[in-house]
């Protein structure tokens, strides 16, 4: 394969690195800034919390199942770092839930206040550990997938993944995705949404932005 420098490669975990970013983010505000007084609004940042979780477990298994085991057939397998931390993160994703638990389950007052305050600090670190995790994928994974692949390939690697997430788990990536990206990658997802789904769900996708 001949590339040239200037020539922008097939980078599979651009757009859905930057909705998880966006949606890390947004549901780490929501945690700190969370009323704990208020009974509605805490068990929706709780449920924004194990929605996160959810996603990040998902995102998590397709670079196991699709990613790591192409780079495998290729004999290298994932960079070492990217491995142990999906380890890693699937004990914080664990951690976190229980977290969850233990804010629903604490009595209102001082103890409420301090269950939210401590989701709040191991979220915090959950979200700067993925930020790392996901530069180093994008840095060095990218290098060999790009070594090793051509844009095509790359192409049908995507359509593997996306083909394996269920209708409602794309609609809620769409949802960080979409608003998350530069306009010309935005244009770009929607048109493919366009392509190969129903109309109602590029309606969806167009509409649905995060509240
Ligand atoms: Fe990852």
């Amino acid at each position: 394969m001949n590339h040239s420098p200037e020539t922008r490669r097939v980078d599979i975990y651009a757009g859905i690195h930057k909705a998880l970013r966006a949606m890390m983010m947004d549901t780490l505000h929501a945690v700190g800034s969370v009323d704990v007084e208020d009974a509605a609004e805490l068990h929706a940042v709780c449920g924004r919390v194990l929605g996160l979780a959810d996603a990040c477990a998902s995102h998590l298994g397709h670079e196991n199942d699709f990613v790591h085991s192409l780079l495998e057939e290729y004999g290298n397998g994932p960079c070492w770092e990217v491995a142990q931390d999906h380890r890693e993160h699937l004990v914080a994703i664990a951690e976190l839930r229980a977290l969850v638990a233990t804010l629903r389950a604490a009595c209102r007052g001082a103890a409420q206040a301090a269950a939210a305050q401590a989701l709040y600090r191991q979220l915090a670190l959950f979200i700067a550990d993925n930020f790392v995790h996901m530069h180093t994928e994008e840095v060095e994974h990218n290098q060999m997938l790009w070594a090793r692949c051509s844009d095509d390939e790359l192409r049908a690697l995507e359509g593997r993944i996306v083909a394996a997430i269920a209708p409602a788990e794309h609609l809620e990536t769409l949802r960080w995705m979409v608003p998350a990206m530069a306009p010309a990658e935005r244009a770009q997802v929607l048109a493919g949404v366009r392509a190969h789904a129903p109309a109602s769900a590029f309606a969806a996708a167009f509409y649905n932005a995060p509240a």
